[in-house]
């Protein structure tokens, strides 16, 4: 189920992941049962038509990717109930694509919808997007965690670009999953940090999360504790930077996360990057009886933190007052071995986590499409200019997903696999950013030239195969 405005990039994403025949479009059939794609007086009937499809093909539990705006939320939830009975994964993919974007692209079309209709559907994504956790969703995925589809379909002509004249990228490997028995998950990640750290990923990352979130996986799918994994991580590597992607300020009193990471740094030698965000997941707050207080607030939490913490690592005991927390003296030993460790702000929002990462970040991490992306930093530089600090000085780093093949044959087993029926949803949808190596090499190229320098990956599938893989694409960004 697509969820987004006209514009907003629905039905070239679908056309890039799925086989035509999956995709059921409400605009193609006003074109064949109306006038034109645009001939609002055959909705009526395309809908009818719509209906009928999408329940014949859930019936027989084919795959099937309802290409409408998503907003009408009566069909929304009699879809979902279709999908439910058939016992098929639902799984709801939101364009939550930024009004200039969306506007832009509709004006340079054949027969662009009007403005005003663009702005209320925009403000209706919005509007639904609170509620969609509760209606029963699989899986939810949002801009962060879709593969981009431009990436792959100009990725041939990058491609080139890259084999011509190299640009240079970092690459991070985060696991946000531990697909096997828990008695293996402790030798599982050992071969993993091994086979990351051959492949050459220079960071290694977890996320901070207390349950398996829903871009993810399932609520009862096993996910270990972030800085306890870190720390046996440590062990196990050399060279790999280690942080969580990213923690929720609204965990931990931050003097106490201060303590953990300056900890996780001397045990490191010295290879800690502090993760920061202003949390989202109410659900696990809630379960583990922590405040969640209005994003204000928790955006007032992440600028203490971002604030408190270097005085933590720092020399003297300085007394800190901030707007939520305060720590009579800073005290925390032993001091990290890095002389600062780098703080790195997790979160595209435009007014408040992108200007708090421009005043006090060494790094930012983003996910979406090249073009989100370029636009994202173009924000960045905006606020980095109007409080004089020196852009470059903050690493631009990016989340994506990646399904990496060694070739056409191995991509086609992989996405059976991610994508038969029986599997559960979290599979289904993880075989975005599938391609073969050199896919990944053009679609990693059309991030780099957006401006990302360290590409922070997630695989589909991760076992060594697959890190090894990705090795060579690793391989085509060094220099
Ligand atoms: N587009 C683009 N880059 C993307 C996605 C879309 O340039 N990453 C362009 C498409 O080529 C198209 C326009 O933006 O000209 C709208 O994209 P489309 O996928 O058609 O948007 P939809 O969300 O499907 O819009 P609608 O609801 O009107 O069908
Ligand atoms: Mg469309």
């Amino acid at each position: 189920m697509l969820i987004g405005a006209s514009g907003s990039g629905k039905s070239t994403w679908a056309e890039g992941q799925f086989p035509a025949s999956y995709v059921i479009s409400s605009d193609a059939l006003r074109a064949m049962v109306g006038a034109g794609e645009r001939d609002q007086r055959a909705s009526t009937d395309a809908f009818d038509i719509l209906e009928q499809l999408v329940s014949l093909r859930v019936k027989r539990r084919l795959s099937t990717v309802v290409d409408t705006t998503g907003l009408d939320e009566s069909r929304r939830r009699r879809w979902l109930a279709q999908a439910k009975t058939s016992g098929l994964p639902a799984v709801a993919v939101i364009f939550d694509t930024p009004e200039g974007l969306c506007l832009e692209r509709n004006r340079s079309r054949p027969q662009p919808v009007p403005v005003n209709v663009v702005r209320d559907q925009l403000k209706r994504v919005r509007q639904q997007l609170p509620g969609l956790a509760d209606e029963g969703w699989d899986l939810i995925v949002t801009e962060e965690t879709l593969p981009a589809p431009a990436g792959l379909t100009d990725a041939p002509a990058a491609l080139r670009r890259q084999q011509i004249e190299r640009s240079a990228m970092r690459f991070g490997l985060t696991i946000s999953r531990f697909p096997v028995p828990r008695a293996e998950q402790r030798s599982w990640l050992a071969e993993v940090a091994s086979a990351a750290e051959k492949a050459g990923f220079a960071s290694l990352w977890v996320m901070d999360h207390f349950i398996q979130i829903p871009q993810v996986g399932r609520e009862w799918e096993d996910l270990l504790e972030s800085y306890t994994t870190l720390s046996f991580l440590a062990a196990l590597t050399e060279k790999a930077t280690l942080g969580t992607l990213v923690s929720g300020v609204t965990y931990r009193n931050p003097a106490h996360l201060a303590k953990i990471v300056a900890t996780l740094d001397v045990l490191s030698g010295g290879r800690a990057v502090c993760g920061l965000g202003a949390a989202w997941f109410e659900r696990e707050h809630r379960l583990y009886g922590w405040e969640f207080p209005a994003a204000r607030r928790r955006l007032d939490l992440l600028e203490d933190a971002l604030q408190l913490l270097p005085l933590m690592w720092g020399s003297g005991s300085p007394s800190f007052q901030g707007k939520v927390v305060s720590v009579p003296e800073a005290v925390c030993y032993p001091r990290p071995l890095q002389n600062h460790i780098p703080m790195l702000v997790g979160g595209g929002g435009e007014k408040r986590t992108l200007r708090l990462a421009a005043r006090y970040a060494d790094a930012v991490n983003v996910g979406g499409t090249s073009e989100v992306y370029r636009h994202k930093l173009e924000v960045l530089a905006q606020h980095c200019k109007e409080l004089g600090r020196a852009y470059q000085e903050i690493e631009k780093t990016h989340l994506s997903r990646a399904l990496p093949a060694t070739t056409t044959e191995h991509l086609s087993k992989l996405v059976q696999r991610l994508r038969g029926p029986s599997q559960p949803a979290d599979e289904f949808v993880s075989a975005g950013g599938a391609g073969t190596v050199a896919d990944q090499i053009g679609r990693y190229r059309l991030l780099a030239d957006a401006g990302v320098e360290h590409a922070i990956v997630s695989l589909g599938v991760i076992e060594p195969e697959s890190i090894s893989a990705f090795g060579e694409v690793i391989q085509a960004f060094e220099v």
